[in-house]
């Protein structure tokens, strides 16, 4: 045997070329292949020799296909989808798999077909799924776009009339941060079989020209045709790309790749398999790469040799047995859910409980694209203490088979081990270094045995388990327990049963109620958790046990038929999970003014066919150029500490490194900032956060820094206790506060404290920097929200002048406000490399780099004393805001002056006083972010509104409406409200919603059930549009006419998704009278508008919107003598006849926001130039026990005036609004106590997915509202950020049915909710005897495991 091996890998462990077979005794033919083959888009590939480190996504992006977008790394956002394609001789069936190319090893796709999204169509000739996701308005920055179309495309492929349900299901594995998924799914829906996409009760259509309200007329159905009606191209599956015949003859064989750091080995048969790991003890197999592609990526393990097991059939193989289901270990976990089903159908229904709660937990693993490659195997071999697997595993006497080649005899062997002893610590198990997990067994259940699967998450799809468990019990004939198992996973630092807890219930009668009573006790007293136990939230965890044992009690209870007296109807409301109904989404908007062709049209967003096709192009996805180097940055690993000294000497040593820079070689200015000039570009003594320098990306961990750590500051509260603020102290005064709160009936003092955000764009922050030789100029290409700060900054770095620079932007993925300044510190240490190297330099950011620097939302805390009148009138605030605003100042001082202006939301108080504190501290600097400040004094406001009205014993909607603004009044920055629509709008969504008629139905839910309560909220917002800060209210545009007729626009304004150049094209070819094809932009550039603005506060339409208008009435005009001559000419032979009378075809244009300056010092002048006014009144549905919840259903109405494109305006809408719920849901920001950031990825921190939108989404806007005042352009309103806010109608009727909880359980204390309410906080709030009994406390000096700042 020795000499075999030698023949075929040498002492060094290298292939020895020729080596052509190996015959032994037990059967074993290895022969290594060193070319890799596949096909990709139907053409053939071969690698020789590939990379093992290479991932899918990295090998299809550097051969140019870039619609795969790289938006984690980590399996966590989706936007990498391929599918990927492969034949089963055995079962002559060809499946599709949608999977993340950033996990997928590029090694492991041999013998396979990878579609990538270049490869279903292109904008000439587009895949129906790409037509319908453009057309339908599916799509605004467009990068998580192709990956989305992928998920639905592989559905398609393998089920081309799918159910709605199905459709919904395939996207739990994608993220979108812009759309608000509703017209995304009705796309989507558009496959779906039947399609049932328009509502039967709605006087509305779903825009397919073949809708079925179209076909119903002849039915006498009424309804509004003027909806926009599609004509889509016809599904036809036999078009679809055939899988490669060669493929389908095609016959594995075992590979061998030797790449700079690692090996790679695949066998493709168990004997290869156990040969290779008795010869590589050590070597680490690689199955569906999602936890080892992590270790690899962020845990920065190595393993030099790597088995990749996911092509061996035994491994894949599955058997009905009369006790139970052999499973192969690798199979993967979407087939594994299908044999699970079909195990339903072949085993007798009391047989199947325990495949039943695989299912359960199946159903919340990861997202399909996950799924699609993940096995048992690796799940049971990591052990995670969070797995969700293992709890089932270990409460029903599985065993797993472990195999081997015999040392001596090289004769394959195998043990069994029951689950009970298979892990032994942390991540750890029994199996020994030649072993591999083979088979696992999962038994039938017996007469009278259930078993259920729990798991609870911050997010419900897609999202690793905070608590999560496999309960057992099987009973006698006298419902006694014979045999109790209960595993619970998050509990301790694997996955464990409760002994003690069986042991209590064995020979006990279910369903007695001291039997459930002790039983609870017992669980408490076993699971014993500190306070600051890692992974932290020890009394929700706590709790989550209590609760899922008491859903099965109850469960079980009910399926035994056992009377247990309390609840008995109420059983199967409150045991499972709240499950959502299909969404559904329904717009009702204006219409185009008559006298308007283009301006008011739904006109889809002009880049949505290109970027769902991936033809978009984004700064990373520019062609390398020749001789392009990669920046990478040195992050400070402490929050606060002094540099001692920077070693970058083994960094240097490295092949391939080039340079490495620092303070001493800024040339120009190290020293920068938006407002104030606090910024280091590089740190030089004192290190902060984030300070960074630029090498090749592999050296970073090489780079040694010394600090000396000092001492540091992350919260708010520990802020105020250190007196540590930015020199910011702002007030506004109204009236006298004072007498106010002395004549009051009421004075109430409350605190609110709001959380961060982070943006979380889909595209990471991306610049590439190209240095010309010739006059020391430079290009950059950037994902900047704010293209003239980026040029100007640069210069000043680099010591030059700012028209060597242009600043070019052809499109971002999402901005939100995170890269109107946080964009520039990437761009300024890039430049720096590139002025001392003379070469292009790229970065982008990795998503946890990103999160690491790139700086937040603040968080808020507002202090406050609030006087009201017996009657329920508000008669004076005194309000102390402070928000964390990270290391530097930012923009900081300007978002508390908003979040100051935006305190009153929509009420009127006569008296206010208002001051706002800037919190310095050690965490990154925070930043813009959608609504800047607003969303938070609003937050503060309605916090107020609730608490008191609590206190009171008031209703909380009377008390809002008494108290609303009316036209004319003044706020407290002494602005007069007009044209104010806010209270016609509360009065339209309450009666379009029923609200009166809802509020009674869902009080009478909340009597009838205990553990599920419901509650609604109807809450208001108005928006300040302008900047506050007076000079960036000013906007440039130019536009040429060429001699064909063809205009080209340029304007300040950035595309970030928000459909600006959209808007821009249509105001442009509606001032000039010419056809929106005709009308083109190419890209937002400094030296085609200089001084922009940043594109943000929601005004960039409104100012760029005039200017585009204004260079175009000058061209008008100038054409108007040549129309009024010619009248039946053409365009371009009008432009002709002026351009031979030297008339000048290119005009700029300008424009100022009149009337505004407001006064901080008297309180005096005009703040904004109009408000953007809405309201959103929202149902909820909690789960009492685990703190989940579901929104039932939202109606929003929004005043945006007369809309230049009421599709991208509802986009805006409802993707603000889906935003707006996440922060105050399930969007929580964590910081450990050493400063660094926990939530720093999509495993962390969740976004709300597909399923967590309103199952029932109407959007309005408002009718019959006059605009006197309004001089926007075409009396249009900004609309980005206004109805962000709108999303806290969730966190309010949250707190509605929180209260509603503790009203069942006696418990009259107000609510008090700090946000983001997340599943711990929801159920913590609810207060009642279950949190009472498991509340671990905090001991002295326990500080907590991570901390919201
Ligand atoms: C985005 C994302 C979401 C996730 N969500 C969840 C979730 O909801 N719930 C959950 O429990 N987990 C989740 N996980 C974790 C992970 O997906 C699972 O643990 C999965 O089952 C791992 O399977 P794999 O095939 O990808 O393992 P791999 O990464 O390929 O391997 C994992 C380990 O198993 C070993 N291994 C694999 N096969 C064998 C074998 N036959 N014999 C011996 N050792 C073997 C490997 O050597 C390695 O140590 C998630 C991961 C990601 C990236
Ligand atoms: S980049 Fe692959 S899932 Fe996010
Ligand atoms: S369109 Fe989905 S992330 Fe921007």
């Amino acid at each position: 045997m020795k000499e075999h091996k030698s023949a075929l890998i040498d002492s060094n462990d290298h292939l020895v070329d020729g080596a052509n077979g190996l015959n032994v005794e037990n059967g074993l033919d290895l022969k290594f292949k060193t070319k890799l083959h596949f096909y990709l888009n139907g053409t053939s590939v071969e690698i020789n020799n590939p990379e093992p480190e290479t991932t899918l996504l990295q090998y299809v992006r550097s051969v140019g296909l870039t619609g795969t977008k790289l938006g984690c790394a980590e399996g966590g956002c989706g936007a990498c989808t391929v599918m990927i394609s492969s034949y089963d001789k055995s079962f002559d069936k060809i499946t599709h798999c949608s999977v993340n190319a950033c996990l997928t090893p590029l090694c492991s796709i041999d013998g396979k077909h990878v579609i990538t999204i270049e490869g279903i169509g292109n904008v000439e000739n587009p895949h129906p799924v790409q037509e319908r996701i453009a057309l339908l308005h599916g799509s605004q920055c467009g990068f998580c776009t192709p990956g989305i179309a992928m998920s639905l495309y592989s559905l398609l492929r393998n089920n081309p009339s799918p159910s709605e349900k199905e459709i919904e299901e395939c996207f739990d594995g994608n993220l979108c941060r812009c759309t608000g998924y509703r017209p995304i799914l009705d796309a989507a829906k558009t496959f779906a079989n039947p399609s049932k996409n328009c509502d039967a009760t709605e006087n509305l259509g779903c825009g397919r020209a073949d809708c079925c309200k179209l076909k119903n007329i002849d039915n006498g159905v009424a309804f509004d045709l003027k909806f926009p009606q599609i004509k889509f191209k016809e599904y036809d599956v036999t078009q679809e790309l055939i899988f490669p015949p060669s493929l389908m003859k095609y016959i594995p064989e075992p590979l061998y790749f030797s790449g700079r750091k690692s090996k790679w080995f695949r066998p493709v048969s168990l004997n290869q398999l156990l040969y290779l790991k008795s010869r590589y003890p050590y070597a680490k197999l690689v199955s569906g790469n999602t936890e080892v592609g992590i270790e690899t990526k962020f845990k920065k393990l190595s393993y030099n040799v790597q088995i990749f097991v996911g092509d061996i059939p035994e491994l894949k193989t599955w058997e009905f047995k009369d006790d139970g289901l052999l499973i192969g270990a690798n199979i993967n976990l979407s087939k594994f859910q299908e044999i699970l089903q079909d195990a339903l159908e072949h085993y007798e229904p009391h047989q199947t409980q325990i495949f039943k709660s695989l299912l359960e937990n199946l159903r919340w693993f990861a997202g399909n694209q996950i799924r699609n490659v993940a096995t048992p195997a690796g799940n049971i071999i990591t052990g995670s203490p969070i797995s969700d697997l293992n709890p089932i595993f270990l409460s029903s006497k599985t065993l797993f088979s472990l195999s081997s080649l015999e040392s001596s005899s090289m004769v394959a062997t195998d043990r069994a081990i029951p689950s009970e002893s298979f892990w032994t610590g942390y991540r750890q198990n029994c199996c020994e270094e030649t072993e591999i997990l083979e088979k696992i067994f999962i038994p039938c259940s017996k007469q009278g045995q259930y078993s259920r699967a729990y798991k609870q998450a911050k997010r419900r799809d897609d999202d690793i388990a905070i608590v999560n468990a496999g309960l057992s019990v099987l009973l006698d004939d006298n419902n006694q327990v014979k045999e109790a198992a209960f595993a619970f996973g998050g509990m301790s630092w694997v996955t464990v049963r409760a002994p003690e807890s069986e042991h209590f219930v064995l020979g006990k009668k279910w369903g007695d109620q001291n039997v459930l009573k002790g039983l609870l006790e017992k669980l408490c007293e076993e699971f014993q958790m500190k306070f600051s136990t890692p992974g932290g939230m020890a009394t929700y965890r706590k709790t989550l046990v209590v609760g899922f044992m008491y859903k099965f009690w109850y469960d079980v209870s009910k399926s035994a038929n056992i009377i247990v007296g309390d609840y008995d109807d109420d059983i199967e409301n409150f045991v499972g999970i709240i499950e959502r109904n299909i969404s559904k989404g329904v717009q009702i908007v204006g219409q185009a003014e008559k006298d308007k062709t283009i301006v008011g049209k739904q006109i889809p967003h002009l880049s949505a066919m290109k970027q769902v096709t991936g033809e978009a192009m984004y700064t990373d996805d520019i062609p390398k150029l020749q001789g392009e180097l990669y920046g990478a940055l040195v992050l400070s690993q402490k929050a606060h500490a002094k540099i001692l000294g920077i070693d970058a000497t083994e960094a240097l040593a490295q092949p391939g490194v080039k340079g490495f820079f620092s303070a001493k070689d800024v040339p120009g200015s190290n020293i920068w900032g938006p407002v104030s000039h606090d910024e280091e570009v590089f740190a030089s003594e004192e290190v902060n956060f984030a300070e960074t320098q630029a090498i090749a990306q592999e050296a970073v961990g090489l780079v040694k820094v010394h600090y000396s750590e000092l001492p540091h500051i992350l919260t708010i509260e520990e802020a105020i206790e250190n007196n540590s603020f930015f020199p910011v102290n702002r007030r506004i005064v109204k009236g006298d506060v004072e007498k106010g709160l002395k004549e009051a009936d009421f004075v109430f003092e409350g605190e609110t404290r709001i959380g961060g955000q982070e943006h979380f764009y889909l595209e990471t922050q991306a610049t590439l920097i190209i240095p010309k030789i010739e006059d020391k100029e430079f290009e950059i290409h950037s994902s900047t929200q704010n293209p003239t700060e980026t040029q100007i900054v640069v210069a000043s770095v680099l010591g030059i002048d700012a028209n060597k620079i242009v600043c070019r932007v052809k499109r971002i993925g999402g901005g939100f406000g995170g890269k109107e300044t946080r964009s520039i510190p990437l761009s300024l240490a890039l430049a720096v490399g590139a002025w001392h190297l003379k070469k292009p330099i790229r970065c982008m950011l990795d998503r946890d780099e990103d999160i690491i620097i790139s700086g937040q939302r603040h968080p808020f805390l507002g202090r406050w004393k609030v006087g009201v009148t017996k009657d329920g009138k508000l008669l004076a605030m005194d309000i102390q805001i402070f928000n964390n605003g990270g290391w530097s100042a930012d923009l900081s001082a300007a978002v508390l002056e908003r979040g100051m202006t935006h305190v009153d939301n929509c009420y009127y108080t006569p008296n206010m006083r208002i001051t706002g504190r800037l919190c310095k501290t050690n965490i990154h600097s925070n930043t813009a972010f959608r609504g800047f400040g607003g969303p938070q004094g609003m937050m503060i406001a309605e916090n107020i509104m609730c608490e008191i009205a609590d206190r009171m014993g008031i209703d909380v909607n009377d008390f809002r409406e008494k108290n609303l603004y009316v036209e004319g009044q003044k706020t407290h920055f002494n602005q007069t409200l007009k044209d104010w629509h806010v209270p016609l709008i509360y009065r339209q969504i309450k009666n379009d919603s029923e609200f009166e008629k809802r509020r009674k139905e869902i009080d009478k839910f909340n009597s009838e059930h205990k553990w599920r309560k419901r509650g609604l909220a109807l809450i208001p917002t108005k928006f300040g549009l302008s900047y506050t800060t007076l000079h960036l209210n000013q906007a440039g545009a130019l536009v040429h006419i060429y001699l064909d007729g063809s205009v080209l626009i340029s304007h300040g304004g950035v595309e970030m998704g928000q459909g600006l150049h959209t808007k821009m094209l249509q105001i442009a070819a509606e001032t000039l009278g010419v056809p929106l094809e005709t009308v083109h932009l190419m890209e937002t550039a400094t030296n085609l508008v200089v001084n922009t603005s940043a594109t943000a506060a929601s005004v960039s339409s409104d100012i760029n919107g005039y200017a585009v208008s204004n260079a175009c009435k000058i061209l008008t005009e100038r054409l108007k003598p040549y129309r009024e001559k010619m009248p039946d000419k053409s365009f371009k032979e009008i432009v002709h006849a002026a351009y031979f009378d030297r008339v000048n075809l290119s005009a700029n244009g300008y424009y100022k926001t009149p009337d505004i300056g407001y006064n901080w010092d008297k309180n005096e002048g005009q703040m904004f130039f109009y408000f953007t006014m809405g309201a959103a009144c929202t149902e909820v549905e909690i789960d009492v026990l685990t703190g989940d919840h579901t929104i039932l259903r939202t109606d929003i109405c929004m005043d945006i005036g007369r809309s230049i494109n009421y599709a991208i305006d509802v986009g805006q809408i409802e993707g603000a609004f889906v935003q707006g719920v996440g922060w105050c849901t399930i969007e929580e920001t964590l910081h450990f106590p050493n400063g660094h950031v926990f939530t720093k990825g999509p495993g962390n921190y969740k976004l709300p997915g597909f399923r967590d939108i309103p199952q029932d989404f109407r959007i309005y806007t408002l009718k019959d509202a006059k605009y006197p005042n309004l001089k926007t352009i075409h009396s249009s309103k900004g609309v980005g950020e206004p109805p962000l806010f709108l999303g806290s109608s969730v966190f309010f009727a949250i707190r509605d049915a929180i209260k509603s909880a503790r009203q069942s359980n006696n418990n009259g204390a107000t609510v008090v909710l700090s946000s983001p309410a997340t599943p711990e906080i929801i159920r913590l709030a609810c207060d009642d005897e279950i949190i009472k009994s498991c509340k671990v406390e905090r001991k002295n000096e326990e500080s907590a495991w991570v901390l919201r700042v």
